[in-house]
């Protein structure tokens, strides 16, 4: 409520919400007074097909009554509730507050279990299948978004079935990764490796690690450029460095895709997946379930 930066919104949006209902009750008395009580009924001097004419009768009272009660309805909603402005309302309800209540009640039912599993070491958790279960359906909630729903990521997010892991994939790898989050840092090296040429040589030399047809010379001036840049992270054999989330170049497993185009790419932009800390988010418990059930899926196979 306190997002306006000033205090004309809160008047100007109070003001008009309050107008506009008396407007409401103002037009509802307008059109309903002025009928005589007759027999006689008058007519709008409408006609269709002939004779079919639209007659002036005052709505049923049962219909008006409605009207009546809805007005009131919202008058005593603005008065409780939020809504008018940035007056509270009396009952003092912010959605913050219920939503905060619902996770009170829920971590209270589901606390005990949660700290049960806790206290369970990784490698017993994994053939415990409720507790994967809960794993599941926590990874569903909360990754699913970016790793996808069968786990298998997209560009740019990593599979998380397969056993390929940029920064490693036993237990407690995995947990460091969702306690602290991952950023990658692999800079841009247009410039460092001569422009275009130098980026198409050791695009070369990569095809080559990964076991590919290569055009050998570029290939080969593409390794001296390689053994300058890129061991320090990739390493002398382009396997990688869990330490420092640098992939293995050797496999056909390809975050950002294996293609020329795709190679050149990561080399020309640089590339800085961002994995986002879990820790402040959701809590130990979870991170120790989810831990679970991320390594339990490696396993399986
Ligand atoms: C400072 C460490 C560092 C250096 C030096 C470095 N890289 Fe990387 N590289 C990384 C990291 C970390 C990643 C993962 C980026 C990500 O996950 O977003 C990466 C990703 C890549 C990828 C994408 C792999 C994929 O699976 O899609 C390629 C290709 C690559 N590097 C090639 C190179 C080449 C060639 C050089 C030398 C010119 C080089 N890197 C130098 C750290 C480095
Ligand atoms: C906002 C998108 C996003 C969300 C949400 C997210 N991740 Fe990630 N995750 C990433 C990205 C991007 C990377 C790759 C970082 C990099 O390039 O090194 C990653 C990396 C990882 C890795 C490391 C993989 C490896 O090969 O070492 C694991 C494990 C992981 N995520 C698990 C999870 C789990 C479990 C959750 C849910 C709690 C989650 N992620 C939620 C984007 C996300």
């Amino acid at each position: 409520m306190a997002d306006f930066n000033s205090e004309f919104w809160h008047w100007y949006i109070a003001i008009l919400t309050v107008i506009s209902i008396l407007a409401c009750v103002w037009l509802i008395r307008w059109m309903t007074s002025g009928f005589q009580h007759s027999d006689e009924v008058e007519s709008t001097g409408h006609i269709w097909d002939e004779d079919l004419t639209e007659l002036n009768n005052p709505l049923p009272r049962w219909w008006l009554g409605l009207f009546y009660i809805t007005l009131a309805f919202g008058g005593f909603y603005l008065l409780l509730y939020p809504g008018l402005g940035t007056f509270g309302g009396l009952l003092g309800w912010t959605s913050k507050g219920a939503y905060e209540q619902e996770i009170e009640k829920v971590e209270a039912e589901v606390g005990p279990l949660f700290a049960g599993y806790q206290q369970t070491p990784i490698l017993d958790l994994i053939k415990d299948e409720n507790a994967l279960k809960i794993g599941e359906r926590l990874y569903l909630n909360y990754c699913s978004t970016c790793h996808g729903s069968d786990a298998r990521g997209a560009r740019g997010f990593p599979n998380l079935r397969d056993n390929e892991w940029q920064w490693g994939g036993d237990p407690e790898s995995i947990r460091t990764t969702l306690h602290n989050g991952r950023i990658a840092a692999m800079p841009a090296w247009e410039a460092a490796l001569g422009g275009e040429s130098g980026v198409n040589e050791v695009t070369q030399y990569i095809l080559r690690l990964s076991g590919r047809a290569t055009i050998d010379e570029l290939a080969d001036k593409g390794k001296a450029k390689y053994d300058v840049f890129c061991v320090a992270c990739h390493g002398l054999e382009g396997k990688g460095n869990p330490a420092l989330g640098a992939p293995n170049l050797t496999d056909d497993v390809w975050l950002y895709g294996g293609s020329i185009t795709r190679i050149s790419e990561s080399l020309i932009k640089g590339r800085n997946g961002q994995m986002p800390a879990q820790l402040d988010r959701l809590g130990e418990a979870k991170i120790h379930l989810l831990t679970a059930y991320v390594y339990s899926l490696s396993q399986e196979k």
